[in-house]
């Protein structure tokens, strides 16, 4: 019954990352000339609505949804291809949030992962909004139909909630109306780790991680970063077992892998016996072929943000086109 179509956001709350993009950016680009060829749509946002559940500075997040969609093109996603757009500008997105804050159940929300760890031990100051992200998630991903959403590992136990108010919605108003999404998480660096401590995943919500790669960074930052990266004084194993309980060691191989293109058991093939001070350089340099363009050509675009606001602009049209008849089947059902 549901056609194919995919769906993901990024949320502009600050500097995108190395995480950010072999988790998620580089994967959409991979989905986007998959769609091409086999007929199917790729819907690409700027989550602003989810970067404010913590507080934003105004014209910060103005700047980084600009940003955003900057980092989005220089990886690879075309306007042209996709659909990239601002989440606030489509307003169904926050319309249809509501009827799934009415279906979502305050256990489910509890039980969240990322809310028990952004809200931390003083929950009863946390903005309600950030209680209630799962189901603007949900509401993001099913007022288009999306029945793939690729995103890194952290964000699965949120789209398989979408899938319970899916489930829900169905059963509460008798039609098999929303698709039961699925969460792709898939390649080699679906949890990019912090440099500096390799059992904290690297975050641009964490603004003391000052070891992160940014994907404004230039050549030297990048290359800087990756020669200071943590790491121990063994030598790297030939094989991917002997990266257990060496939680840097992986972290940087995997890297690796992900921007080569290929897989942990082959960089070490290629890397196995040798030491650090012969990986780091070659990662370094590696890195900075893969990421120092994006940077440049992001920052080209920066230098005309009123293109970059036609594109996006004209991105919600072709979104509000989807979304709007699902928003009106919805209240239908709803009896609105
Ligand atoms: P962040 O956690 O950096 O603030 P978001 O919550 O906006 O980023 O997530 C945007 C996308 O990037 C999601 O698909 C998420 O799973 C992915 N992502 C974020 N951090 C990483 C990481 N360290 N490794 C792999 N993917 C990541
Ligand atoms: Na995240």
């Amino acid at each position: 019954k549901f056609q194919d179509r995919v769906f993901s956001g990024i949320q502009p709350s600050g500097g995108l990352t190395l995480g950010n993009y072999l988790g998620a950016m580089r994967r959409f680009v991979d989905w986007q000339d998959r769609g091409l060829k086999e007929g199917f749509e790729t819907i690409f946002c700027m989550v602003d609505l989810h970067a404010i559940t913590v507080w934003q500075d105004p014209a910060a997040l103005r700047r980084q949804t600009r940003e955003l969609a900057a980092a989005y093109i220089a990886s690879g996603l075309d306007p042209e291809k996709s659909i990239l757009f601002n989440q606030s500008q489509v307003p169904e997105h926050a319309q249809l949030a509501w009827i799934f804050n009415c279906v979502a159940r305050m256990g489910w929300m509890q039980r969240m992962t990322q809310w028990k760890d952004k809200a931390g031990k003083n929950s009863q100051n946390a903005s309600l909004g950030l209680f209630a992200y799962p189901a603007l998630m949900a509401a993001d991903i099913l007022i288009y139909h999306a029945t793939h959403v690729p995103v890194g590992e952290d964000q699965k136990q949120h789209v398989e909630l979408t899938r319970d108010i899916a489930a829900k919605f169905n059963h509460d108003y008798g039609q098999d109306f929303f698709p039961l999404t699925e969460p792709v998480i898939e390649g080699t660096a679906t949890r990019v780790m912090s440099l500096r401590d390799g059992t904290k995943k690297m975050s641009k919500s964490d603004p003391s991680d000052m070891a992160r790669i940014n994907l404004t960074d230039d050549a030297d930052a990048i290359a800087n970063k990756i020669r200071k990266a943590r790491t121990d004084p063994e030598a790297l194993p030939s094989e991917a077992e002997g990266l257990e309980g060496r939680a840097e060691a992986r972290n940087l191989v995997t890297i690796y892998a992900a921007l080569a293109g290929t897989d942990v058991d082959s960089v070490l093939r290629d890397f196995g016996g040798r030491q650090f001070s012969e990986f780091k350089p070659a990662l370094g340099e590696l890195a900075v072929e893969k990421l120092a363009p994006i940077s440049t050509r992001m920052a080209q675009l920066m230098e005309t943000p009123n293109e970059i606001d036609r594109i996006i602009g004209r991105g919600a049209e072709k979104a509000r086109e989807i979304a709007e008849p699902i928003l009106k089947d919805t209240y239908e059902l709803v009896g609105m």
